[in-house]
């Protein structure tokens, strides 16, 4: 409400002449300030600017209600009252939407990078050793020939009487072999070969016998670069009509070259095993010199690898099977000692010690 000029005092003339233009005015400069604003530090800036401060356009027309007669007092009282509240208003509004943006932006700056990239899944893989064994199966399965497996516990008849492995034969002394202590003493071991799972097989009573048996051995052995206490064998038994020492022999040259290549080369050299007749020991020219000679096969150009020989008839007895009908041949070497050579590594511990730089290596 305009004042007559008449009711001024000295004091009323600083009072704003038009206080309803000056609501006017302070209500559109404080809302566009408030909603220019564009974070929150400014957005509180502005608000004390527009009515909080003591020093704001605000609160020095607030004062000056003091100086007005009473109805214009509360006439433009409650005009100003509405307009805080109004401001109020609006600059809560502006305080959640800049709320919201600052959360946002703070989630888009703090996001995961989830395109980051891995070096790829980490998959492990089969052992050296079931490498070659595999590689080995594979060999003899092309040959026509079936894969059996034995226990490892086996017991003292199959792995040695049945073999025709004499009582007094040091491979029986428990410094030899691991015996469990299970039935009656010394009767049941930790298989020191593979040989009693041609026991197995002829046990069975299904002739005529192409097979290889893989698996795990056990010998009381100190382990160094060639030996350790715990090491893989496989089994050949052929057993058939007709079969001869001639066909041992293709069979070892066979497998020689399928597993260290074509120009390797095999011969046999007599030796002796209770449970084959003859018997030899089977060797291959050496990997590293090619059969030159050189600190691998100390010189000599070849290197063993396993026993083999024709079955002996005591274990065909031992087994029920016809000698005069069914000839056949075995053979057995160690997996641990094809994989050493075949990849040219001097210390068989490496095998057992599950170093994955190591056997990451293939
Ligand atoms: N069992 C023998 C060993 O562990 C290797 C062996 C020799 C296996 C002659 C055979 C064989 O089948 O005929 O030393």
């Amino acid at each position: 409400m305009p004042m007559a000029p008449q009711d001024q005092t000295l004091e009323d003339r600083v009072v704003t002449p038009d206080p309803l233009k000056e609501i006017a005015e302070i209500e559109a400069e404080a809302t566009a300030a408030l909603e220019a604003v564009t974070d929150l530090a400014a957005l509180e800036e502005c608000e004390r600017e527009a009515f909080r401060s003591k020093r704001s356009r605000f609160s020095s027309m607030y004062q000056q209600l003091g100086s007005m007669t009473p109805d214009q007092r509360r006439e433009i009282g409650r005009l100003m009252n509405e307009l805080r509240s109004r401001l109020e208003t609006i600059a809560d509004t502006r305080r959640a939407e800049l709320g919201t943006t600052a959360r946002a932006e703070r989630l888009a700056a703090d996001r995961l990078d989830l395109t980051e990239v891995l070096p790829g899944r980490l998959a492990g893989h089969l052992h050296l050793v079931t490498q070659v064994r595999e590689a080995l199966e594979d060999v003899f399965v092309g040959m026509g020939y079936e894969i059996a497996e034995g226990p490892e516990v086996e017991t003292g008849w199959r792995n040695f009487e049945a073999l025709n492995i004499p009582e007094d034969h040091p491979a029986r002394s428990p410094l030899d072999t691991f015996y469990v202590d299970f039935s009656e003493p010394w009767s049941v071991l930790l298989r020191p070969h593979t040989s009693p799972v041609q026991i197995r097989l002829l046990q069975r009573g299904v002739l005529p016998i192409y097979a290889v048996a893989p698996g795990r051995t056990y010998r009381k052995d100190t382990p160094d670069s060639t030996h350790l206490p715990v090491f893989h064998q496989i089994e050949g038994l052929v057993v058939d009509r007709g079969v001869t020492f001639a066909d041992l022999k293709g069979t070892i040259d066979t497998f020689v070259r399928a597993i260290f290549g074509e120009g390797t080369r095999s011969r046999l050299r007599p030796a002796y095993f209770p449970f084959t007749e003859p018997s030899a020991e089977f060797e291959m020219t050496c990997v590293i010199c090619g059969g030159e000679g050189c600190r691998t096969c100390s010189g000599v150009g070849w290197i063993e690898l396993g026993g083999c020989g024709m079955v002996h008839p005591a274990v065909f007895e031992a087994t029920g099977v016809e000698p005069e009908e069914w000839t056949g041949f075995a053979f057995g070497f160690g997996i641990d000692r094809i994989a050493i050579m075949r990849h040219n590594i001097a210390d068989l511990r490496v095998m057992i010690e599950n170093d994955v730089r190591f056997l990451g290596q293939f």
